[in-house]
């Protein structure tokens, strides 16, 4: 019944939204990851979803609470593990989209092999892992997509406000996204917690909004952001 009472300012649009974390494995049962829960991409994705977009959730491991969270009819759900394969879901799903929300924790880096078997302490273990870094699927979206697709994405920093700002500014520039959504991660702020807020900037770095509170407040004033903005 709430869902009525959304502004359906996404009718008729399509929208694809990454959360949770990519993992990059060193054998069939370890892997390299993060702590994201997805549950800010969820409430993102459903929040569309309830303002009238049908809904691509690329859904990098994320948590039980996430994946209730995104239920609705509206959300379709594909699940992918490593930022390669999220780099393809990404390529498939926007291909008729308005909007891609990357909100997943991308890993930077993967290992420059996997071992086919379980890694042993004793005689196979490496001495170090050899990394090779990853693409950076935003910058390329954003780089090869500007007229269509609005491109959002999110950075987690860690220092006080102002040094999170300066960080936030100078990735805004770079990545070339129209909107980012910088907060402020660390002594227990952020990833996994319920509360949350975000900055949101331009492409030139300058601030447009911002939006805290529940996961879900923050998903709402992160749209009120995009539409105007909607091609
Ligand atoms: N991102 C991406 N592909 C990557 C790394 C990040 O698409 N290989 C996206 C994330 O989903 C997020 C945004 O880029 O929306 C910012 O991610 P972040 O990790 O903060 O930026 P990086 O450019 O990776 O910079 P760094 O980790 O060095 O701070
Ligand atoms: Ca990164």
């Amino acid at each position: 019944a709430l869902a009525l009472l959304a502004p359906q300012d996404l009718a008729g649009r399509t929208v694809v939204v990454s959360a949770g974390g990519t993992r990059e494995p060193l054998d069939p049962v370890r892997f390299l990851g993060n702590r994201s829960s997805g549950r800010q991409g969820a409430a993102i994705a459903r929040e569309a979803a309830c303002r009238g977009a049908r809904v691509t959730l690329l859904a990098a491991s994320i948590d039980e609470a996430a994946r209730r969270a995104a239920q609705h009819p509206a959300v379709d759900v594909v699940e992918v593990e490593t930022t390669r394969e999220l780099a393809d879901a990404v390529d498939t799903a926007t291909a008729d989209a308005d909007v891609l929300v990357m909100a997943a924790a991308v890993a930077d880096f993967r290992p420059a092999t996997t071992a086919e078997r379980k890694i042993k302490k004793d005689g196979s273990a490496p001495q170090a892992v050899e990394l090779v870094e990853n693409p950076d699927i935003l910058a390329t979206v954003a780089h090869r997509e500007r007229e269509r697709l609005v491109v959002v994405g999110f950075a987690a920093e860690t220092g006080d406000a102002d040094e999170v700002l300066e960080l936030g500014r100078a990735k805004a520039r770079r990545k070339g996204a129209d909107l980012l959504a910088v907060n402020a991660v660390g002594q227990g702020r952020g990833f996994g917690a319920v509360a949350n807020a975000v900055t949101v900037l331009d492409g030139a770095g300058e601030v447009v909004g911002e939006a805290a509170g529940s996961k879900d407040d923050v998903a709402r004033g992160l749209w009120d952001l995009v539409v105007p903005r909607l091609r």
